[in-house]
C-alpha cells in the first residue's frame, strides 16, 4: 500500500442546488462541474476544485445529494438533515494492490472494486477499521493530470 494524494472529501448535501449557491456565494469557488446522476450509486455528484498554488493540482469537494429513498446516503441526511462530511478519497497507484493489502491487514472492504465518479476503480473501507472514517480508495487517473 503507498498512500497517494487526497483526491477528494464527500460532503453529503439535503439539496445539490443550495449546495452549489453555497460553495459559488459563500466560499466563492469558482469551479463546479455539473451536477451529475450515478444511478448505480444512487447519487447525484458535483466536483468543487479547490485550486492548488502555483498552479499546481488542488483537490476536490465531492458533493453528493440522496437520488431517492433508496440511495446509500439517504439514511445519513435523515441522521443529518443539513448534510456533513460523508467520506475521504486517497488515490493509489494501483488499486488492486492496494485491496489485497488492506485485506492481508484484516481490513473489511465494502464491494468489489468498480468505475467511481471520476471514472476510474475505486472501493471503499468500512468506517470501523479506518478510526470512524468512510474511507475511499481510488486509483490515480491516468493521463488527465
Ligand atoms: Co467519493
Amino acid at each position: 500500500m503507498k498512500l497517494g494524494r487526497m483526491n477528494h472529501v464527500g460532503v453529503a448535501v439535503p439539496s445539490m442546488d443550495e449546495a452549489i449557491k453555497h460553495y459559488r456565494e459563500v466560499l466563492g469557488a469558482e469551479q463546479i462541474c455539473q451536477p451529475f446522476d450515478m444511478p448505480a450509486q444512487g447519487v447525484k455528484v458535483a466536483f468543487v476544485e479547490t485550486p492548488g498554488q502555483d498552479g499546481t493540482q488542488g483537490t476536490q469537494v465531492e458533493l453528493i445529494e440522496p437520488l431517492g429513498e433508496d440511495s446509500p446516503i439517504h439514511g445519513f441526511i435523515e441522521k443529518n438533515p443539513l448534510g456533513g462530511q460523508h467520506h475521504i478519497c486517497y488515490e493509489v497507484p494501483d488499486i488492486q494492490a492496494a485491496k489485497a493489502d488492506f485485506e492481508n491487514k484484516g481490513l473489511r472492504i465494502l464491494g468489489e472494486p468498480r468505475i467511481g465518479a471520476h471514472g476510474t476503480l475505486i472501493f471503499f473501507i468500512h468506517p470501523k477499521d479506518m478510526g470512524g472514517i468512510l474511507t475511499e480508495i481510488m486509483e490515480t487517473p491516468k493521463g488527465i493530470h
